[in-house]
């Protein structure tokens, strides 16, 4: 008999690609999604840990459930991946209404938990015991035998998927929960990796982006063989039917040239990287323990620049950390406009439970400053994002297009109905075009004509053939 699965996700693209397994894994047991929580059976939760406002909201939306399980006890509430790993116990008793928690590293018991529940077990909790435990072999094989299965339904779209390289984080930054939620550093082997990319691309998949939290710190050794990120794409570019890939999120210290360089020479490689610089202060560096300077960053940004053309890096920021002042604010905006970013992803410090900087330094920038911090840098990469797009009027770009940005029905048949399409260049910028829904998954040539901060507008270059002078019509 099919049963009904719900399932929301909040958090990173780690998340996001868990999500899709979980899915994949269910559906060999005989479910099927819905978007309709009185209509499912089991109603999962794949939760984030990162700032507090993400698990607040997650907590929210379990208390939600209270009437839900009231009129039907038999429905199965699970929460899974850093915040379960993270509060554990906490979760049931903040919210009695859940069956089932479960971490990151123990996604394939699923199955299993949830029939224990539907054979009148009670509360289901399985969770890695900490980092230094056995669970470290666990969560590889989680990995290993999870990783693989694949769910098209689930990705961003059916010709774009993320494919993680790496589990954990040993980096330990003072202000971060993931090395403690998804364990220490392990780059997956390459073979198995390389394995899932060809399963990908005979499923279709154009676009391939790698995951890791620090991805280009990605190291396996295997044998007398040691592989990094730099032979990896290498190995990857081999793969007939994947035209692109990407790989998130870097770590400064580790932008090599070799890297670089297979980034410029590979064709596939999208030149575009997602590099958080999290503060231009030396001293507010110093507190994060980040494990690099503002020089540091400076000199890899001068070896991005000199090494790969056309470039586009990309930050995440974090204001109002502990003991952060007006002077180290105002470096953090004098680097960010020094370095031009594509974008920038800026947060307001959260101070987290058992992390080195709850324990070990103070929360002390008020909540309006860190407001006003965000709303200044916001407004400081927002103005470069715009003058950084407007150096595409005119231009040619290679845009995969993803599909329709909103329906703007314009004329003609279901089929040749003209919508308005949206899809990214090569160096990872939104361009919004019309065309038509057979134009979905494809990569074409579009000439911009209009830009703003955020996004680039443009039109499909069609080539006249058979004309005789060679001509660029605008459609
Ligand atoms: N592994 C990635 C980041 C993962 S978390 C890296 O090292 O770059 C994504 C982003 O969330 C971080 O880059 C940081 O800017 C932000 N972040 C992490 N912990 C935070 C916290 N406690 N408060 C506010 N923002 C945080
Ligand atoms: Fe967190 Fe730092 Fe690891 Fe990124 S590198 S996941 S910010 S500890
Ligand atoms: Fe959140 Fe875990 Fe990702 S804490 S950002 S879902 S690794």
């Amino acid at each position: 008999m099919t049963k009904r699965l719900y399932i929301e996700t909040v958090g990173c693209q780690m998340n996001v690609l868990d999500s899709e397994m979980v899915v994949a894994s269910l559906r060999k047991h005989g479910y099927e999604l819905t978007r309709d929580q009185q209509e499912a059976d089991t109603l999962l939760f794949n939760t984030c840990s990162v700032r507090e406002h993400a698990e607040e909201k997650t907590y929210s939306q379990l208390g939600q459930l209270k009437r839900l399980k009231k009129q039907h006890p038999e429905k199965v509430v699970g929460v899974m991946g850093c915040m379960a790993q993270k509060d554990q116990k906490l979760i049931f008793e903040r919210a009695p209404y859940v069956d089932i928690v479960v971490g990151p590293g123990q996604l394939h018991q699923i199955p299993e938990l949830i029939q224990k529940i539907e054979e009148g077990e009670r509360r289901q909790m399985a969770v890695g015991l900490g980092r230094k435990d056995g669970s470290l072999d666990e969560i590889k094989r989680t990995h290993e035998t999870f990783d693989p299965l694949r769910d098209p339904t689930m990705r961003p779209t059916p010709f774009q998927a993320y494919l993680r390289i790496q589990i954990g984080c040993d980096k330990f930054c003072t202000y971060c929960v993931v090395p403690s939620t998804r364990g220490p550093e392990q780059g997956r082997s390459p073979w198995r990796i390389c394995d899932e990319a060809r399963i990908l691309a005979g499923q279709g998949c154009k676009e391939i982006t790698l995951l890791g939290q620090t991805v280009n710190s990605y190291k396996h050794v295997g044998g007398d063989k040691t592989t990094r990120l730099a032979e990896l794409l290498s190995e990857l570019h081999e793969i007939d039917g994947i035209e692109r890939l990407k790989f998130v999120t870097n770590y400064p210290k580790d932008m090599t040239y070799d890297l670089l360089h297979a980034v410029r020479d590979l064709p596939k490689v999208s030149p575009y990287l997602h590099v958080p610089l999290q503060s231009g202060s030396d001293a507010v560096l110093e507190g994060m323990k980040r494990g690099y300077t503002v020089a540091d960053y400076r000199d890899m940004m001068a070896r991005i620049r000199e090494t790969v053309p056309g470039f586009a890096v990309s930050s995440d920021f974090i204001v109002g950390f502990c003991g952060e002042t007006d002077e180290d604010f105002e470096q953090t905006v004098a680097l960010t406009k020094e370095c031009r970013f594509k974008n920038s992803f800026i947060f307001k410090y959260s101070e987290r439970p058992g992390t080195k900087g709850a324990e070990r330094l103070t929360d002390d920038v008020p909540f309006e400053v860190k407001q006003r911090r965000n709303n200044d840098l916001l407004a400081v990469q927002s103005a470069i994002s715009e003058e950084e797009n407007q150096a595409f009027l005119g231009r040619p770009v290679d845009v995969l297009v993803e599909g329709p940005s909103k329906l703007a029905v314009k004329k003609g048949s279901e089929d040749d109905q003209v919508l308005q399409l949206t899809g990214r260049t090569h160096c990872d910028r939104i361009v919004v075009f019309e065309g038509n829904r057979r134009q979905i998954g494809q990569t074409l040539p579009i000439t911009i004509y209009d830009s703003t901060a955020y996004t680039l507008f443009g039109n499909v270059v069609t080539e006249e053939v058979g004309s005789e002078t060679f001509s660029l019509q605008i459609v």
